[in-house]
């Protein structure tokens, strides 16, 4: 870079009251000098970059809509495998196999956030929940994708295994060790070609007020990502889409690398979206009770369109609504576990118009403990407080752009499919030691379901992806016993 380049970059910032990015300018050698304007020169307009911060707080003190707007999606756009006939589960099921067994599903891993309530240093993917096999997510994830291979080579006697990609997501903070770890294990025996990762996009990180940009060191800013939003953009300038339709693919399954129990390409799901035409479905849990911190896919009402009310903006009383269909469950239950189907055909369509301005995918702010150089002591801070503001965007802010007729909601069983690594031991939900135990129980009811027998009447055993993906093909434990710890 030149130094008239230089200069320029320097002036844009200061012409953005942000000249508290170059307070230790002149104490730089060249090199630091050039990697601080080099992080600087990716953000084309920063006066514009500072408005954006002060329209994602005005957005967030603002009141949400009346809730008397929300209700439930309609019949139509709803299934639960709860309560469905075995015979519709089968015919799902069959269409998601055959569109597999056809090469046009693609699974695609949301794996760049920062993991900050676990506090790992690791990315959360590579997190060991301490199974008896001390498998990590990933190696979990990436079984049950060969897992539904297998199963599909065998259903359509395919002479070799349909290979599903596996496109994953990962940022500056995470990408790294995330490559290298699936490098390390050998990609977990899959083909490292069906495996491609891409970077979301970061923001600059700021005070409370959101006027000033962190600084991390004497010649870098603070950054994070750009939320799970970042994700349509990142598939459009990573050239994913691109990618998707050369391949032919047709069919995303979509999920959060912390779910300890997801089913990676899961055939009844893909089956729901395929069967029904839709363009995004979403899975979700039953909310536990009235007080659960979820966020609810609903109904808006008033738009006819489908969207996301955080537990934030929920009134007591909607929160607390009893189903007048059926007096045991919750009026607005469907609990939102970022969990997608999106057809290749809608993303290659609407992503262009998702991030072209900010009236889809608008920015939120996280107030978080940022770690930063003080400028007043000069010195690296690690806060014990809140002290800045991260930029996010939520990528379910798109979902009133769909057409109410091309959107599903399927509920699952919790038990069976849902829980989230999000916080460290000692919490109370979400923490290493309830994912094992869910995983655990989840095997064990398994085992006991096809006549396996238990030494002790709490013992858990450890079902791995290999053995069986949803609880099939395990009629060969009847008779056998197990103990506590046992791994199948
Ligand atoms: P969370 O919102 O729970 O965030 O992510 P997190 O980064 O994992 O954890 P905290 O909030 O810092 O403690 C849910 C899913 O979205 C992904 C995460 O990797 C996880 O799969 N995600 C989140 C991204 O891929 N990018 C982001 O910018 C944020």
């Amino acid at each position: 870079m030149t130094i008239e380049s230089n200069q320029s970059i320097i002036d844009l910032f200061k012409n953005a009251n942000q000249e508290q990015i170059f307070k230790y300018f002149d104490e730089l050698n060249l090199d630091e000098q050039n990697s601080l304007i080099k992080q600087l020169s990716k953000i084309e307009n920063p006066s514009n970059l500072i408005k954006t911060v002060a329209k994602a707080i005005k957005y967030s003190q603002q009141n949400s809509e009346e809730n008397d707007i929300f209700t439930q999606l309609p019949n139509e756009q709803t299934a639960s495998t709860l309560d469905l006939d075995d015979e519709v589960l089968l015919n799902w099921s069959n269409l998601g196999f055959e569109a597999i067994s056809k090469g046009e599903v693609a699974i695609l891993l949301m794996a760049g956030g920062q993991g900050t309530r676990l506090g790992s240093s690791d990315p959360k993917g590579c997190f060991n929940i301490n199974l008896p096999s001390s498998k990590s997510l990933f190696e979990i994830q990436a079984e049950k994708i060969i897992k539904i291979e297998k199963l599909t080579q065998s259903k359509y006697n395919l002479s070799t295994k349909p290979e599903i990609m596996w496109y994953i997501m990962t940022s500056g903070p995470t990408r790294e060790s995330t490559e290298k770890f699936f490098k390390l294990n050998n990609y977990f025996n899959l083909n490292s070609k069906q495996i491609k990762f891409f970077n979301q996009g970061t923001l600059p990180c700021f005070n409370l007020s959101g006027d000033k940009i962190l600084l991390n060191s004497k010649n870098s800013i603070c950054e994070s990502p750009d939320g799970n939003g970042g994700l349509y953009k990142a598939l459009l300038e990573n050239k994913i889409i691109d990618d998707l339709n050369s391949k032919k693919i047709k069919h995303i399954h979509m999920y959060c690398v912390d779910n300890s129990l997801v089913k990676v390409a899961d055939p009844i799901f893909l089956g729901f979206a395929i069967d029904k035409k839709f363009d995004l479905a979403t899975k979700v849990v039953r909310k536990r009770d009235s007080s659960e911190s979820v966020g609810l896919i609903v109904l808006n009402d008033k738009l006819k369109r489908p969207c996301v009310i955080e537990y934030s903006e929920i009134s007591k009383e909607l929160s607390e609504k009893i189903d007048p269909k059926d007096s045991s469950l919750l009026f607005l239950r469907a609990a939102n576990i970022v969990n997608h189907y999106y057809s290749v055909d809608l993303l290659t369509k609407m992503i262009p118009k998702w991030i072209k301005s900010q009236e889809f995918l608008p920015f939120h702010i996280a107030k978080k403990k940022i770690p930063c150089i003080n400028l007043k002591t000069n010195q690296f801070q690690k806060p014990t407080e809140p002290n800045g503001i991260k930029l996010e965007q939520f990528i379910f802010d798109v979902f009133p752009s769909i057409e109410l007729s091309k959107f599903g909601c399927l509920e699952v069983d919790r038990n069976e499919e849902f829980s989230p690594l999000k916080n460290a031991d000692g919490a109370k939900n979400d923490t290493p030691t309830t994912c094992k135990l869910h995983y655990l129980k989840r095997g064990t009811k398994w085992i006991i379901e096809n006549g396996g027998i238990l030494e002790n009447k709490d013992d858990l055993i450890e079902v791995m992806p290999l053995t069986s993906y949803s609880g099939e093909g395990l009629e060969f434990v009847k008779g056998q016993k197990f103990k506590n710890g046992d791994i199948i």
